[in-house]
């Protein structure tokens, strides 16, 4: 099939080389001159594991182009996705220029017959504010589908390449068969493509986010429990987890959630609700509850040293929102660079992927280390912002020789409280007893 993608970002670069890798023909349109020129000589963009390979191959096998017209992104496309940001407004609701201005865009441009398709996280009504936008220009046939993206940065290959589900929202037979073709190579293991309404697939979308930063949030506050009544998370975590009914996975507490999806889709979730009229009052607490936890090591971190911050130097381990991943939007790493900067502190940080998105956001605010155990050096502790697969056995000797005190916040638990007992250090984790000592 011939297939435009609109929106060359984490979900449409990996759209587009999905499509590609199983034999589709596809051109990416992006408005960022830079980011297409750089893709169209082969460099790719983003980092996510897998990803580079497929790039490189259906580049070279010309099954995946790149350009910044959309007349010439479309024009042979029997399939346009729509894979545009929809940041937050003023408001907190899911910001829709770019993804108006653009259906806008395509109506002046169609001549013939397309399916338009909605991947997009995008309030309910938007496929039919997109029909409307297109049908403004043009006044032949043509289809708007709902298809929203499930993927999840750092397997996001896997993700698409074997989805557990595709929900498409459609309300035409004709553009049903395009979509069930298109898909049929993603779901030959036998899960569901789950045909629906354009409406209920929508909500789909916010109702799954939502439900993730549920469990998040609420693991959370079980953790801030623990720590004031001697109780263990991880204990409590693999108690409940067993139950078929709650299950093992996202029960991890941490500090926060972040990401482009989480935070913004449950603000827009509960902002499509107020619209109804109606008060969405788990995800206003679950907001809440998120935005404390992002920085609970803080306190911690005051407390240890007495109030006092000023000229501390703080190794910092993970920049990005997630592991594997240079995505770096609404990451729990900035929020406490943010608060130790503030207390007179300074920071040294190390990730595996995301520093150079962060010295574009932040410069010299900062230092960037050249490795892990380089971002100890002369640090008064080091704190843990992002479960990173390398941070999780590190080479203890180093930590201590190259660390200027023992001392360890831990936003990730990503260690055996014991094992730093016994070493001697102060190590403080989220939800668990802490290893004390003092300065
Ligand atoms: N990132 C995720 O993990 C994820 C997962 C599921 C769904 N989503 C949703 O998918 C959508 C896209 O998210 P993303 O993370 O890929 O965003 P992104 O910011 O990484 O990418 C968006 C791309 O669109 C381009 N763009 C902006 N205006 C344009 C225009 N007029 N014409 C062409 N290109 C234009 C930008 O230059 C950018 O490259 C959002 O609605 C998001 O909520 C994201």
């Amino acid at each position: 099939m011939k297939i435009a993608v609109v929106g060359t970002g984490y979900v449409g670069l990996v759209t587009g080389t999905c499509f590609a890798e199983t034999g589709n023909e596809v051109i990416c349109v992006d408005i960022d001159q830079k980011k297409v020129d750089k893709l169209s000589n082969g460099q790719i963009t983003i980092y996510e594991p897998g990803l580079e390979k497929l790039f490189i191959r259906n580049l070279k096998e010309e099954r995946l182009r790149f350009t910044t017209n959309l007349a010439e992104g479309i024009k042979d496309a029997e399939i346009v996705f729509l894979a545009l940001p929809t940041p937050p407004g003023e408001d907190g609701s899911a910001d829709l220029k770019y993804v108006l201005g653009v259906a806008d865009d395509i109506g002046k441009l169609l001549t013939d017959y397309k399916v338009i398709v909605d991947k997009s996280t995008v309030p309910v009504g938007t496929a039919e504010k997109v029909r409307n936008g297109i049908a403004k220009n043009f006044k032949g046939e043509f289809d708007v589908v709902s298809n929203p993206e499930f993927l999840r940065e750092g397997v996001a290959v896997d993700d698409f390449m074997k989805p557990d589900r595709v929900v498409v929202g459609v309300n035409s037979e004709r553009a049903r068969k395009v979509m069930s073709e298109l898909f049929a190579p993603f779901v030959r293991s036998g899960n569901p493509v789950i045909f629906m309404d354009e409406r209920s697939a929508e909500l789909t979308k916010y109702a799954a986010n939502a439900f993730l930063a549920v469990k998040i949030s609420f693991m959370n506050e079980i953790a801030q429990l623990c720590e004031r009544l001697d109780a263990d998370v991880d204990m409590v975590r693999r108690g409940i987890g067993s139950d078929e009914r709650i299950g093992k996975r996202f029960l991890f507490p941490g500090i926060g959630y972040g990401g482009s999806c989480f935070p913004k889709d449950v603000q827009a979730l509960v902002k499509s609700a107020k619209e109804v009229k109606y008060d969405f009052q788990i995800l206003n607490a679950v907001m809440d509850v998120n935005e404390k936890q992002k920085l609970h090591l803080v306190p911690k971190i005051k407390k240890y040293f007495k109030d006092n911050l000023k000229g501390k130097r703080f190794a910092l381990w993970g920049l990005a929102f997630k592991p594997n991943t240079d995505d770096i939007r609404e990451a729990p790493a900035l929020y406490i660079i943010d608060a130790l900067i503030k207390e007179g502190a300074s920071v040294v940080a190390f990730d595996p992927e995301a520093m150079n998105n962060v010295k574009t956001l932040l410069g010299d605010k900062i230092e960037y280390a050249e490795g892990q155990y380089e971002a100890l050096e002369n640090a008064d502790g080091l704190i843990i912002a992002t479960e990173w697969g390398e941070f999780r056995t590190p080479d203890m000797n180093k930590i201590q020789s190259n660390l200027k005190s023992k001392v360890i916040f831990d936003g990730r638990n990503l260690f055996d409280v014991d094992a730093f007992q016994k070493l001697g250090f102060h190590y403080e984790s989220i939800g668990r007893a802490a290893a004390t000592q003092s300065i």
